[in-house]
């Protein structure tokens, strides 16, 4: 499992906790920045992650800002993306058991800092359900196509 990770200004301190959790479990990542806490616009990093991951650079992708909603935002208009805002560990895990999302968003100025291991830790291990599920992301995927 490789990942790619990024933030904005305002989800640089977690984005900084979070490699620090990544580094301890020995998962590999790349941090596309922010790396200083000038103000920055988050569907830049949004981009660079989701963009990791539909290339294949990264299995999966954590992008932090502010409230994780424009991340998500942003991430979600990348064809292939499903991003997903994360703010405990139930939501991380059925993030991936039932939505199969490849990038996860958090927010840094609303999440209780104590939760982040729990999160993070649901996203990496949770494996994808299947089942009716499929039915459901087919018809995302087809959203996505008569949009395009
Ligand atoms: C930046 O101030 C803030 O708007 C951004 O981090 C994010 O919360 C947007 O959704």
């Amino acid at each position: 499992m490789r990942l790619a990770i990024g933030s904005d200004h305002a989800g640089l301190d977690l984005k900084h906790t979070i490699t620090l959790l990544l580094d301890e479990l020995k998962v590999p990542y790349e941090d596309v920045g922010t790396f200083s806490p000038a103000s920055v616009d988050y569907p830049d990093y949004a981009e660079a992650v989701s963009r990791a991951v539909v290339e294949g650079r990264a299995d999966r992708g954590i992008l932090v800002c502010g409230t994780g909603i424009g991340m998500a935002i942003a991430a979600n208009k990348i064809a292939g993306i499903r991003a997903a805002v994360v703010w405990d560990e139930t939501s991380a895990r059925l993030s991936r058991a039932h939505n199969d999302a490849n990038v996860m968003t958090i927010g840094g100025r609303t999440t209780p800092i104590d939760r982040v291991p729990a999160i993070i830790s649901a996203f990496l291990l949770t494996d994808y359900a299947g089942g009716r599920h499929d039915r459901r992301l087919d018809k995302i995927a087809r959203l996505e196509r008569k949009d395009s």
